[in-house]
């Protein structure tokens, strides 16, 4: 089945489709729907989707394989319609290269920071830690969801300016899992995401490849992103209504890149494909479905796959999340499949979901002579659900949001309390705690923990007004245990408003300073993010 454009686009939201113009840039006219906010219309489509390349190592032995990579600015096409973009990324690509590692053996990363010394975008020197008294351009790359040694976790403080470079040790004894690299710079990461420096971290797992699943040109990463572009196909980032105080409280783009492309295309066989989707937009949750419906096959999460496969019409991804999934697309020859986003934005309280288009999957002729012998098994590796009586210790914490006089949003924060505050999380090594997560704004928050993966227990509603006036917790309904495709590993998850989301975390690793953070950048920049100490 094929649907028309005109259809495609009537699905997807945009008005007076019929008055749609083939391609223009520097649209004036914002009758053409909701993508000409930044005054670009651009045809979804066109392009096709860019593969991440896998990067060679430097060096290489059975134990360990080095890496330098040159973090640097560069010019980079994102759409056909647009001239080249001014982005940062990772040995010349946005996103950057993918690093292809193995369990057992060792990476080490020299990341070398080459980016021009004046940011690309405005600077907010009142956030913490991003004063005048700082270099205005500043990385520290970090490996979310690696279980890193403290010194080689990219702590926003343990930054480096352009000309120095920062040393990384990466274990990986830890199960195979989509993970991510990223920078997290005090004050000014969602700036520094904005231009583009994130990359997939594939953990290969000798034990996962047994399974059979859709490997090597069937095994794609997907980075999804939101941008809006100015019509000289720069990256365009809201500056807040007070000249002195630059920070916005969320970024949500009129169009969406997959792998550094608006709105692409991907030409696919008529075989399962095994798909490993990143979210690293800024602020932007996506809740995406395949059109015409065809369901996901959802293997993995955040920190591997999931005990077995769970079937699924709709996928709900936050920001830093992972998810992997399988599209069989046997049977399927001629037909495009368009993924689309149904989220509001912000979410779930946003208005309409804009833009709802993501990417399309265009069914072509096999090319593989060899018949798909990929398998699904209905069982992978038992993931052991933790009991809640193995905790030693509950913690709550309260997610804030602080307004200005006349009502605009103006901080956020963990518990009330700033990251300089002193350490109030300090679980010790090797034991297992539960952390609440009570909800009392009207958005939801990613909520990530550094070092470790925990898992999800249960959701549960709680009368916020009571709460705002007594702080008490009383809950009002039943709880709601986590969903079959929430119950692997996590280490990062939605916690939605008016509810307790109650985690359950083994610590352990190498003692030492981590952090724990809202992943909605603009959150997490402005405080939404403390410090913890994993006691040795
Ligand atoms: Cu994806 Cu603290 O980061
Ligand atoms: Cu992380
Ligand atoms: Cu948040």
């Amino acid at each position: 089945m094929k649907l028309t454009r005109r259809q495609l686009l009537r699905a997807a939201g945009y008005a007076g489709t019929g008055a749609l113009l083939p391609s223009y840039l520097a649209g004036q006219s914002d009758e053409a729907g909701p993508n000409t906010l930044s005054g670009v219309w651009l045809e979804p489509f066109v392009d096709p989707l860019p593969l991440a390349p896998v990067l060679a190592p430097a060096s290489a032995n059975a134990e360990s394989q080095q890496y330098r990579i040159a973090i640097s600015e560069f010019r980079q096409k994102v759409h056909r319609d647009l001239p080249p973009t001014i982005l940062w990324g990772f040995a010349g690509s946005m996103p950057g290269p993918t690093i292809a590692a193995r369990r057992g053996c060792t990476v080490k990363i020299d990341w070398l920071n080459r980016l021009p010394l004046r940011h690309r975008l405005v600077v907010d020197h009142n956030l913490s830690g991003a004063g005048k008294d700082v270099p205005e351009v500043r990385t520290t790359i970090h490996l979310h969801g690696g279980h890193v040694a403290p010194s080689s976790d990219g702590y926003p403080d343990d930054w480096v300016t352009p000309g120095a470079e920062q040393k990384t040790i990466y274990p990986n004894q830890q199960p195979g899992a989509t993970l991510w690299y990223h920078d997290h710079a005090m004050g000014i990461t969602r700036l520094n995401g904005m231009m583009g420096l994130a990359g997939f971290y594939l953990l290969h797992d000798p034990e996962e490849e047994r399974l059979g699943l859709p490997s090597g040109a069937y095994d794609i990463t997907l980075a999804v992103q939101d941008r809006t572009f100015d019509p000289r196909g720069q990256i365009s980032y809201p500056v807040g209504p007070a000249a002195d105080a630059p920070w916005v409280p969320e970024f949500f783009g009129t169009h969406v890149l997959v792998n550094g492309r608006v709105w692409p295309f991907l030409n696919v066989e008529p075989r399962r494909y095994r798909f490993r989707l990143l979210n690293a937009s800024n602020s932007r949750v996506y809740e995406l479905a395949l059109l015409p419906e065809q369901p996901f096959i959802q293997i993995g999460s955040d920190g591997g796959l999931l005990s077995g496969p769970a079937s699924r019409d709709r996928l709900l991804i936050v920001p830093g999340e992972r998810l992997d999934f399988i599209v069989d697309f046997r049977g399927r020859e001629g037909h495009r499949l368009t993924l689309m986003n149904y989220a509001p934005a912000p979410y779930p309280s946003g208005g309409t979901a804009t833009p709802r288009f993501v990417m399309q999957f265009r069914v072509r002729r096999p090319i593989n002579p060899t018949p798909d012998d990929s398998e699904i098994p209905s069982r992978f590796a038992e993931v052991t659900r933790l009991k809640e009586d193995a905790a030693v210790r509950t913690r709550r914490h309260v997610l804030r949001e602080y307004m200005t006089a006349d009502s605009r949003l103006h901080r956020v924060l963990l518990n009330g309390l700033r990251f300089d505050d002193p350490i109030t999380e300090d679980p010790r090594n090797g034991t297992i705690e539960i952390w609440e997560i009570v909800n009392p704004t009207i958005d939801a928050h990613p909520i990530h923990l550094h070092a470790i993966h925990f898992q999800l227990l249960d959701r549960r509603r709680f009368d916020v007004r009571r709460h705002e006036r007594t702080s008490e917790v009383v809950y009002i309904r039943e709880a709601i245990p986590a969903a079959p495709e929430e119950q692997g590993w996590k280490d990062t998850i939605l916690c939605p408003p008016g509810q307790v989301t109650r985690i359950i975390a083994p610590f352990s690793g190498t003692p030492g300073r981590f952090v724990w953070h809202c992943h909605m950048l603009e959150h997490e920049d402005n405080e939404m993010m403390r410090p913890y100490l994993l006691r040795g």
